[in-house]
């Protein structure tokens, strides 16, 4: 993979000006650079880097060092510097400094601020060794030099990078929620201009389809890429290939939010058969992997999400660990390719249960996973025999038949296999779970109703004439009517404040929820809720520069949008 990677990069390099445009315009998400190629190249890289939204047009037209709006300082002998923007909070270099805000962000939460790091590349002489002090420790936490021995005899040989690291530091808490295409259609439409994203940290939207061969493909495309939304040129004045729909949507959001990612989450329960097939194949799993990584630069992502529900052996668990591999190595030359020193995501939602996660490599798939998206609910369902809760905390001893599970066991479980808690988001479902003719937790029931499968929208409980009650032990909710005794598990903004404790205390990543339609808005919303509990949400900046997404908008940052 490294020597692919080392032959892939020699001829885009040619252009310095598109690295630096490239560092420049690029949110650089994380302190690695990759730098190689037929010159000797020494980069810095600050820790904490940030640039703006429509940047990338304008420096793309720029000559080398030349770059708008940038002023590069280099302490290094020649002249072409790699402008790179470190969050002036946590920077200390000299050099000028401009605020930039996002362009028309109304809502933007906070602004950047776009600097110079002293950052130099430099013409390679045969005697030249790369420069190995730091221009200024206090802002140079991880130095990556590395120059390609072709053609320079006695350069020194380094390695060429690695996949970047995650930042190791706590960055605030993770907030994620699903989002489904298809959810945008139909008589209840949720449309993405509903998302509360100033509560959230993470969208996850769901869900590609995966094709025979391997291929990762929408499963709407109308509804990702297609829709019409106000102001999405009414008058069909704009040539060329432009993504609309939700996709739109999500990458203006990231532009006004630079701190709020979106992954496309692939899989699904319903297209999970689809994965056995594809991740037992060495080829189909590249195609897998390829594809995804060209679907999220075509829709402007931070990264991947696999929700493969679930693999049934320990065959099929390994063949899990292969897709995951092939799929962190797909995203980390698409890095390196693009010259994009940023570090997409690959995330998987997995199971809480001992019967799925415990057939899965937990283990085996840590290193390529960054977030654990632990689906901490359906406990219990119209599959099990008696009532209970579907998305408890802790079991409870008062109610052992109705908390046969619990997310405290599921999240231990996780831990014990060596996997970091700051790695872990436990999900909750915005969701309930109904019981028919029954008299209570962990009795008998008869039948769960004919909407979907016993499923209700949190927005829609407690029904009418049902008590709202709370299961101390659990540390769960439920509602119960006396006379048509039907009982409903869900999730209450007083059981997610015992959630957002619980992370806090343990130090998981966060929380996610499935999914966002079925929230209520204000005090009663589960999502902000979490968020407030949580306190601090995820500072890790976004993605915003796709110059190879087969969209134009999205290719050219949505200017003016
Ligand atoms: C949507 O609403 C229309 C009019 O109220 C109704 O005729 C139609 O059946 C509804 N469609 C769905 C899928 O519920
Ligand atoms: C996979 O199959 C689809 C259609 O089923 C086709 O369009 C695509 O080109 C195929 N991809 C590969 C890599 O074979
Ligand atoms: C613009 O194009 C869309 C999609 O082709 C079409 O539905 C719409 O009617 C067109 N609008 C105008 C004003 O021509
Ligand atoms: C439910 O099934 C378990 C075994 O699967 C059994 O031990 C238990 O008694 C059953 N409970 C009821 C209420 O039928």
């Amino acid at each position: 993979m490294r020597g692919v990677l080392v032959r892939a990069s020699a001829a885009p390099f040619v252009v310095v000006g598109g690295l630096a445009a490239g560092a420049a315009a690029a949110a650089l998400g994380q302190k690695r650079a990759e730098c190689s190629a037929s010159f000797t190249t020494t980069v810095y890289m600050p820790t904490t880097v940030y640039v703006t939204a429509s940047e990338p047009p304008a420096l793309s037209n720029s000559a080398p060092g030349t770059s708008s709006g940038v002023v590069a300082t280099s302490t290094s002998t020649s002249g072409d510097a790699v402008p790179s923007t470190p969050l002036s909070a946590t920077s200390s270099s000299a050099g000028p400094s401009t605020g930039v805000s996002p362009s028309d962000s109304g809502t933007a939460s906070f602004t950047v601020s776009l600097s110079t790091s002293t950052s130099a590349v430099e013409e390679p002489t045969s005697t030249q060794v790369p420069t190995s002090e730091p221009i200024s420790s206090s802002v140079t936490s991880d130095i990556i030099s590395s120059s390609v021995t072709s053609g320079a005899p006695g350069a020194p040989t380094v390695k060429p990078p690695g996949p970047p690291s995650p930042p190791p530091i706590f960055r605030g808490y993770k907030n994620a929620i699903y989002f489904t295409n298809w959810g945008t259609s139909g008589n209840s439409s949720y449309l993405p201009q509903e998302l509360p994203v100033s509560e959230l940290t993470h969208i996850l939207y769901a869900f590609a389809d995966i094709d025979a061969n391997g291929t990762v493909k929408s499963s709407d495309a109308f509804a990702d890429v297609g829709k019409r939304y106000a102001r999405d040129d009414p008058l069909n004045r704009t040539r060329g290939h432009h993504a609309y729909g939700a996709v739109k949507q999500l990458y203006l959001y990231k532009k006004r939010n630079r701190n709020l990612k979106t992954l496309l989450s692939v899989g699904g329960f319903d297209y999970s058969p689809k994965f056995v097939p594809v991740a037992a194949d060495p080829g189909r799993r590249r195609t897998f992997a390829d594809s995804a990584v060209r679907m999220m630069a075509d829709y402007g992502f931070d990264g991947i999400d696999i929700d493969w529900e679930y693999p049934a052996d320990a065959d099929q668990a390994q063949h899990f660990v292969l897709l995951l591999q092939a799929c962190r190595e797909a995203l980390d030359k698409f890095s390196f390719r693009h010259r994009l020193p940023y570090r997409f995501l690959l995330t998987v939602a997995s199971p809480a249960g001992p019967v799925n996660s415990h057939k899965l490599d937990l283990a085996g798939m840590d290193p390529y996973v960054d977030i654990w998206n632990l689906m901490a609910y359906d406990y219990t369902g119209s599959w099990d025999n008696t009532t209970g809760h579907q998305s408890n905390l802790y079991r409870s001893p008062r109610h052992p038949s109705a908390t046969k599970l619990s997310t405290d066991d599921a999240v231990q479980y996780y831990e014990g296999l060596g996997i970091r808690s700051s790695k872990i988001l436990i999900g909750v479902p915005t969701y309930g779970r109904s019981f028919e003719s029954t008299s209570g937790l962990g009795q008998a029931y008869a039948g769960v109703g004919t909407e979907g499968g016993g499923v209700l929208l949190y927005k829609t409980l407690p029904r009418p004439g049902a008590r709202e009650l709370w299961d101390d032990g659990a540390k769960a909710s439920w509602s119960y009517n006396d006379a048509t005794r039907e009982l409903v598990s869900y999730d209450t903004p007083r059981s997610t404040l015992y959630k957002a404790r619980y992370v806090r205390r343990k130090k998981l990543g966060g929380a996610f929820f499935w999914e966002a339609t079925g929230d209520r808005a204000g005090a009663a919303s589960l999502v902000s809720t979490m968020s407030k509990t949580l306190g601090w949400l995820d500072e890790s900046p976004n993605h915003l520069w796709y110059p190879m997404s087969q969209y134009e908008n999205i290719r050219w940052g949505m200017p003016g949008a």
